[in-house]
């Protein structure tokens, strides 16, 4: 027996989020209800959840479920929702003072709406401590100390105890400089993990278009294991919890604890190029606000003069990870395709034999159209949301193992 908890992940990549919860310990699965967005898992205690969301970078949240049950669809769903929420002890989970509100997510048709679940939650749990307890507990709607979640899958309702608290865990620190363009921080550390370069970080890594240095904060906090929430050690609602100061647990002695896994001196060779100045030197603050700079190298570079200026060797890269503009928030499509195609270029020079490109792409026709020309092909794609944008996460693999400039080398020669 155990805990059930259920983890809130990109969508469409939730393979690659169980992979990374394995390597921290847990065996996870994709999709929890077929659902994209979710995985799930068993814990044998509460703590290894708040280990876990403290740790995890490919994860938005992570909740402990505490009842799951059936609801009808028709309106007396809602009387449903409230017994089931109501039969809990919540004493255990909302100290006296503290500050609690409901949060929902709906799939599927029924005759109530989200913020109808959401009301008659809050009002169960009210009752119910009213009852044990004999006092009222505060609802706050902004900036909560506890969050309740009560989701409604179809036939099914799951209540359970946000672990994060108000901010998910893409906001993984501040940071000085806000790229227009930014990627999410967890979809970054999703597509650095699914490209394998943790495998063999030392055949390198590099962000040719680095925007602000999203993926390369990413790779370099995932090679030197920082926890998610190294930087943001008060923010989370796993530490107001009853349950765990019942039990004496010094969240900042296990954090320090938890740390104890980082290693600050590990180094790998992590490039970042950029055609503009200022996005560059954005990255560069945003690095070293994260402590990874001393493994990065940043360079003002067009990503069409790669192959010729020799900064990166020649087949000299293990992975390219890669958030090319899509020609929507700025630029204009015709440029973003042609960016496209040299990006292949680029891949085609840089990368070494059994090398991996990661490209997160709203058209990835542009690049398909011309994958052939340089001998790679898509060895699995990712269908994600980057903002409200659909977007592929194409993983490109060479056919042959051998560079289009490469092979005419060979034959020339
Ligand atoms: C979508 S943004 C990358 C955002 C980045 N992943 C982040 O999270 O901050 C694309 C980047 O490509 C850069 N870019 C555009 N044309 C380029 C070119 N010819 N060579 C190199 N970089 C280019 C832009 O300056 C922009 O920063």
């Amino acid at each position: 027996m155990g805990w059930r908890v259920l983890f809130t992940t990109p969508r469409g990549i939730e393979d690659v989020v169980a992979e990374e919860l394995r390597a921290l310990g847990l065996p996870a699965r994709p999709r929890a209800w077929g659902l994209p967005g979710w995985a799930w898992a068993t814990v044998k205690a509460p703590l290894e959840l708040a280990r876990i969301c403290y740790q995890a970078r490919t994860i938005f949240r992570g909740m402990l479920v505490l009842a799951e049950g059936p609801v009808r669809r028709t309106p007396e769903g809602l009387r449903d929702i409230y017994e089931l929420v109501y039969e809990l002890d919540w004493t255990a989970w909302l100290l006296e003072g503290a500050t609690f509100c409901v949060r929902t997510k709906r799939h599927g048709d029924h005759a109530y709406h989200t913020p109808d679940i959401e009301r008659t939650a809050g009002q169960a749990i009210v009752d119910s401590i009213q009852r044990r307890a004999g006092r009222r507990q505060r609802v706050s709607l902004k900036e909560p100390d506890v969050s309740v979640r009560v989701d409604v899958n179809g036939p099914t309702a799951v209540v359970g105890l946000d672990f994060v608290g108000e901010e998910a865990l893409h906001k993984r620190m501040f940071r000085p400089y806000d790229h227009p363009a930014a990627l999410s921080a967890v979809l970054a550390a999703a597509m650095v993990w699914a490209s394998g370069w943790l495998d063999e970080p030392e055949r390198g890594l590099l962000d040719p278009m680095c925007g602000g240095g999203t993926l390369l904060m990413e790779a370099a906090s995932l090679l030197r294991k920082i926890p998610a929430g190294y930087f943001r050690k008060g923010k989370f609602a796993f530490r107001l919890l009853p349950y765990f100061r019942e039990r004496g647990v010094d969240f900042d002695a296990l954090m320090a604890e938890w740390d104890a896994q980082i290693d600050w001196a590990r180094t790998a060779p992590i490039r970042g190029s950029d055609v503009s100045p200022k996005h560059l030197e954005g990255a560069r603050l945003n690095l070293e606000q994260a402590r990874v700079l001393d493994t990065c190298e940043l360079k003002l570079l067009d990503v069409e003069k790669l192959p010729e200026v020799g900064w990166v060797p020649e087949g000299g890269v293990g992975a390219i990870v890669v958030n090319p503009p899509f020609g929507v928030r700025s630029g204009t499509p015709r440029k973003a395709r042609r960016l496209h195609g040299l990006l292949l270029k680029a891949a085609d020079y840089a990368l070494d034999a059994r090398g991996t490109l990661v490209v997160i792409t709203h058209r990835p026709e542009w690049l398909e159209a011309e994958l052939d020309a340089y001998g790679f092909a898509v060895e699995r794609r990712y269908a994600v949301l980057h903002g409200d944008l659909p977007a592929d996460v194409l993983i490109v693999k060479r056919v042959d193992g051998a560079s289009q400039a490469q092979e005419q080398e060979h034959e020339e020669g």
